[in-house]
């Protein structure tokens, strides 16, 4: 259950502490100075003579220096009688004269709605499944026996069928479910007639989409018929489905990413399924709409180079330069692209069809660096024989360049486009920078520009530099390190970590390698074992990191909850995504405790407090919890992630 938001901030500013704890103790007078709420006592939690037990009444804090008890009036009203969190806080507003309410009922009908939501997919894409098993799906069956879908692959992509008069919502009400509630799922739809709800999917080949942690958020549905006006008709945007933010075969993907398999970003999915089933298994593709900024942040989280396979078409061709655009001012070290340029009026598809693994696996081999497309759009065909031309050319690259954020980055573009320039006008290759065979053939060129914008060749300079302030890099290092040092937890906090953008591309690695062993028992064995010692030793040398709370006492999976989620806010916060925190807080639905509310708020303000600095610009902080000043968009943050947990908390855990 969760509380109403400010109800414990009100508690605790109404209570004093002194008068709570004065009932346990003897204060002791000559030590205390009570006009400045400055209280000693021997202590209540461990055996002694001397008051080494200190309360500050006016931040309503205790910490003992012996036994180094610490906490606020509710932490002290359950230590001392033996309660839980929320009988603790009962107990208080009882004194404090508050009536505690009932449950947060708009918080707990979005989480339950969600669950609900969650468990119609599921029983939708099972009715799929058997539909495709019928008579009448023979046709279908058929269908996917043509594109080389034997029962086995299909049964790996859970591929279902719509039947003609589809049957979904027939299907789903008559189990019980509510007719709204497969409407919400995007399973049925309103009639624009004012009829009665009809079904979305008919007659249609069923591709379960499923999100990173495998919860069945959407369909995508083929036509059979080649002739068909809508070959592909998908989920409609839903409280499960967000298009922009999702991507096909993500889950699978990331795991075979992290066994070495080329991440490549399909359009279709029969792509990517053709992909996989091919053996490269980490394919992803768009849900029916070009790649967005968010599904390339996402790609990188997976892999620092994703391979953009583009149809040969001019449409493919369009669609590449668009994504170009959205990831140019994205660059940084260690997150890149290539481009996978598909033979003419082909796709990865047709190409397995056609001409097989092989001939895949040189398209992939082959894949040009982001600058060459770039540059390839702007001279491909056009001639340059006169000066306004080449200063057109310049003109236009320059701005793309631009557009590039990082400015490591960007000068790395800048001379790469340079050599390029100095080819083209010259008629001769340049002398091979670094590379030592150098050439011109269109590999040896590659293997130099993946050198130069590689994250070894410039991580060092732009690491710290480029607006990655040492704080957020810390904390990058601090997130890492609980994560490995509480393996147990760590799985809790799988899409807060996918999430998380790292500056530091060995962080980005340690990230990397994290997601993909989420839930191993030995946690750190596996990522050594992947990454070799050294990024981790790294992370784990920082004296800040050695010390932080969420590390020293990574056997208390509250501390470390309270610790990561602390971490992640501010870290969001600092960012400026306040939108990715309530995604990453999401999947903390199973949190268990009742208190971890309040103790998530208390540590932000604490850990704040002790970090905070003297000269920080006033205006800036407000009081949170305690009194603690917090500044206003960590508070934020926490907040937003606050609500996202008591939210969370009648969610279902997946099957996995
Ligand atoms: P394609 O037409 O390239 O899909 O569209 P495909 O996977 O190769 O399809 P097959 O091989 O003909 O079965 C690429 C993607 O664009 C979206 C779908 O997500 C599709 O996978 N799309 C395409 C639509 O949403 N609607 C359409 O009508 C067509
Ligand atoms: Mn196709």
């Amino acid at each position: 259950m969760s509380l109403p938001p400010g109800f414990l901030d009100e508690l605790r500013g109404r209570l004093s502490l002194g008068q709570v704890v004065g009932r346990k103790v003897i204060w002791d007078t000559r030590k205390s100075n009570q006009g400045k709420g400055d209280l000693w006592a021997p202590c209540p939690f461990h055996q002694e003579k001397t008051a080494s037990f200190h309360v500050d009444d006016r931040k309503g804090y205790y910490y003992c220096f012996g036994c180094h008890a610490k906490g606020d009036a509710i932490s002290f009203v359950r230590e001392t009688e033996n309660v839980d969190f929320m009988e603790a806080v009962k107990i208080l507003a009882g004194e404090a004269g508050m009536p505690v309410p009932e449950r947060d009922p708009q918080a707990q009908q979005k989480a339950d709605r969600r669950a609900q939501l969650i468990e119609v997919m599921e029983q939708a894409v099972q009715f799929h499944r058997l539909q495709l098993q019928t008579a009448a799906a023979a046709e279908a069956r058929d269908y996917l026996a043509r594109r080389g879908l034997d029962p086995a692959a299909q049964a790996r992509w859970e591929i279902g069928f719509a039947p003609a008069n589809g049957g979904a919502l027939a299907h789903l009400t008559g189990k019980g479910i509510d007719q709204k509630l497969v409407m919400d799922a995007g399973i049925a739809a309103e009639s624009d007639r004012g009829g009665p709800p009809y079904d979305r999917f008919r007659g249609r080949i069923m591709f379960p989409i499923r999100d990173a942690r495998g919860r069945a958020i959407g369909f995508g549905g083929r036509a059979m018929d080649p002739n068909h006006p809508a070959k592909y008709y998908n989920s409609p945007e839903t409280p499960l489905f967000d298009k922009g933010r999702s991507l096909f075969n993500h889950g699978p993907a990331r795991e075979a990413a992290g066994k070495g398999y080329p991440l490549v970003v399909a359009e279709g999915y029969m792509d990517v399924i053709a992909m996989s089933e091919a053996g490269f298994g980490a394919a992803v593709a768009p849900l029916g709409t070009a790649i967005t900024e968010d599904q390339l942040r996402l790609l990188w989280r997976i892999a620092p180079e994703p391979i953009i396979a583009l149809d040969g078409d001019t449409a493919g061709l369009r669609a590449a330069m668009r994504v170009i655009d959205i990831a140019l001012p994205l660059l940084e070290a260690g997150q890149s692209l290539r481009f996978a340029l598909m033979p003419e009026g082909m796709d990865p598809d047709d190409v397995l069809k056609a001409q097989g693994v092989g001939a895949m696996q040189k398209l992939l081999d082959r894949a040009i660096p982001m600058v060459q497309l770039l540059w390839q759009r702007e001279t491909d065909g056009k001639s340059f024989d006169s000066p306004e031309r080449k200063a057109a050319l310049d003109k236009a690259l320059r701005d793309k360049i631009k557009l590039i954020a990082d400015p490591s980055i960007r000068s790395h573009y800048g001379q790469a486009i340079k050599d390029l320039r100095w080819q083209l006008f010259s008629g001769r290759k340049p002398a091979p920078r670094k590379s030592g065979g150098g050439g011109w053939a269109p590999n040896s060129r590659m293997e130099a520009w993946k050198r130069e914008i590689s994250p070894v060749a410039t991580s060092k300079a732009s690491a710290l530099g480029a607006g990655a302030s040492a704080e957020d890099h810390l904390r990058e290092a601090v997130i890492l390190a609980i994560l490995i040092a509480a393996p147990q937890v760590a799985p809790e906090f799988e899409s807060a970590l996918e999430r998380m953008e790292c500056r530091d591309p060995a962080h980005q690695d340690i990230q990397r390698a994290l997601l993909r062993h989420l839930g191993a028992t030995d946690l750190s064995a596996a990522v050594v074992q992947e990454l070799g010692p050294d990024p981790l030793e790294r992370v784990m040398g920082h004296n800040h990191v050695s010390i932080s709370p969420g590390v020293r006492r990574a056997s208390e999976p509250d501390v470390v909850r309270m610790c990561l989620a602390e971490e992640f806010a501010k870290l969001t916060a600092r960012q400026g995504h306040a939108r990715e925190i309530e995604d990453a807080v999401e999947d903390l639905g199973g949190v268990p405790d009742e208190g971890l509310t309040h103790r998530l708020r208390q540590a932000a303000a604490l850990l704040d407090q002790a970090g905070r600095g003297d000269n920080e610009d006033k205006a800036e902080y407000e009081l949170g919890a305690n009194g603690a000043r917090m500044k206003k968009d960590e508070r934020n943050a926490l907040d937003s992630l606050l609500e996202q947990i008591n939210f969370g908390k009648g969610a279902q855990r997946p099957k996995s």
